[in-house]
């Protein structure tokens, strides 16, 4: 089988890319590397011994999309690519909506075109919105995203869910991740964030190389064991198990499935420090600072529907996260920017 892969350059991606090159599939990227190197690829041919195709373009530019589709014989589409900065995203909700929204809707036509059936969409846990009730469930409803990144994945899992009504042989699947960490158990492969990051666990770990010189922690007043954010966070390479789990199981879809993909236990920060600092025998300083705008007490997944109908569960715990996190930004201080 022939899968084209949307941003499998990125973190997730190039974790999923490797998941199916073991599997023996057949995949084509398209990644325009907005937010990725094509390192990542040449490490997942090294780790796996096979190549995907790569095709640097862009997702919004139909045709790059309808060249590839008749150049390969692509029958599904996991489609990762987009921006996923939220706080970037309330600056620059344009770029936002054009790349996730308009990038989909792109996709849609060349996939419609092609005749090409099948798609795996990377949602978010933020499409649930900041009122639900914990642990979020498949069957709440959604919207009451509070930033134009989770606007961007609420309306295009409307988009999909109408796509997928009015066409009844398409079969379509949106991932809901919760707080995908960690990193590919070789340490060769990784998340590589641009500047400053913007989530947790990659920030931890540039303190423990010494790129950062401590943590901030975004509150210690809420509602919670410690008085710290609690967070649902997934192994990465779980999170690509769960693509793989999805792709068998879309043959038994009918129209639109949504699908959680979380532990289904919550972390606080300060747990989180913890057992990074246990992985890794680094101390991590911290300063408590106020809470960041946005930043719900917390939430996590409720993990029932995933694995009955998917029969997917989560079989890393956080040790092992800290752990190939560790593994990976120690050998890897710079990402990818500095080669082997
Ligand atoms: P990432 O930035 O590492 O990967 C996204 C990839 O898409 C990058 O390689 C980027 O270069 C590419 N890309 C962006 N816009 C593109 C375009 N217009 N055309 C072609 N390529 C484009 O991010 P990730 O963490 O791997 O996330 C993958 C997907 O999962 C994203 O859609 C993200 O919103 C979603 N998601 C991520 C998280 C998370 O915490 N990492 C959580 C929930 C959902
Ligand atoms: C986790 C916890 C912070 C950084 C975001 C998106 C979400 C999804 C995953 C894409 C929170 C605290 C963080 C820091 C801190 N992405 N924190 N100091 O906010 O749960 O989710 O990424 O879909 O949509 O919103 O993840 O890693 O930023 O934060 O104290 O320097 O760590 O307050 O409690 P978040 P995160």
């Amino acid at each position: 089988m022939t899968i084209l892969v949307t941003g499998g350059a990125g973190y997730i991606g190039s974790h999923t890319v490797l998941a199916l090159l073991e599997r023996g599939e057949d995949v084509v990227v398209v990644d325009n590397l907005s937010n990725a190197s094509a390192e990542s690829l040449r490490r997942v041919a090294a780790l796996t011994g096979k190549a995907a195709t790569f095709c640097q373009g862009d997702i919004r530019d139909i045709a790059c999309l309808n060249a590839l589709f008749s150049q390969h014989p692509i029958t599904r589409v996991i489609h990762f690519a987009g921006l996923k900065a939220v706080g970037e995203s309330t600056r620059k909700p344009l770029e936002y909506y054009q790349n996730n929204v308009a990038g989909t809707l792109v996709l849609l036509e060349a996939m419609r075109q092609a005749d090409v059936r099948q798609l795996i969409f990377s949602s978010s846990a933020t499409v649930y919105g900041a009122d639900s009730p914990v642990p979020y469930r498949e069957t709440m409803p959604t919207g009451g995203t509070s930033s134009p990144y989770g606007s961007s994945k609420f309306m295009v899992e409307q988009i999909l869910q109408d796509f997928a009504r009015a066409n009844a042989h398409f079969a379509i699947i949106a991932l809901r991740y919760f707080n995908p960490v960690g990193a590919h158990p070789s340490g060769r492969i990784g998340e590589d964030p641009l500047g400053i990051p913007n989530n947790l666990l990659p920030y931890i770990a540039q303190v423990a190389v010494g790129k950062r010189e401590k943590l901030g922690v975004f509150g210690a007043d809420f509602p919670t064991r410690d008085g710290t954010g609690v967070r649902d966070y997934i192994h990465v390479m779980d999170v690509a198990a769960g693509h793989l789990a999805a792709m068998d199981h879309l043959p038994q879809i009918s129209a639109f499935e949504a699908y959680n993909l979380g532990a289904g236990v919550g972390y606080t920060v300060l747990e989180m420090v913890n057992a990074f600092e246990q992985a890794s025998g680094v101390k991590i300083p911290y300063q408590i600072l106020p809470r960041r705008d946005g930043d719900l007490a917390a939430f996590w997944a409720d993990v029932h529907r995933a694995k009955q109908q998917l029969g997917w569960q989560v079989t890393r715990d956080i040790h092992q996260m800290m752990q190939d996190l560790w593994r990976w930004q120690k050998n890897n201080p710079h990402g990818y920017a500095v080669g082997e």
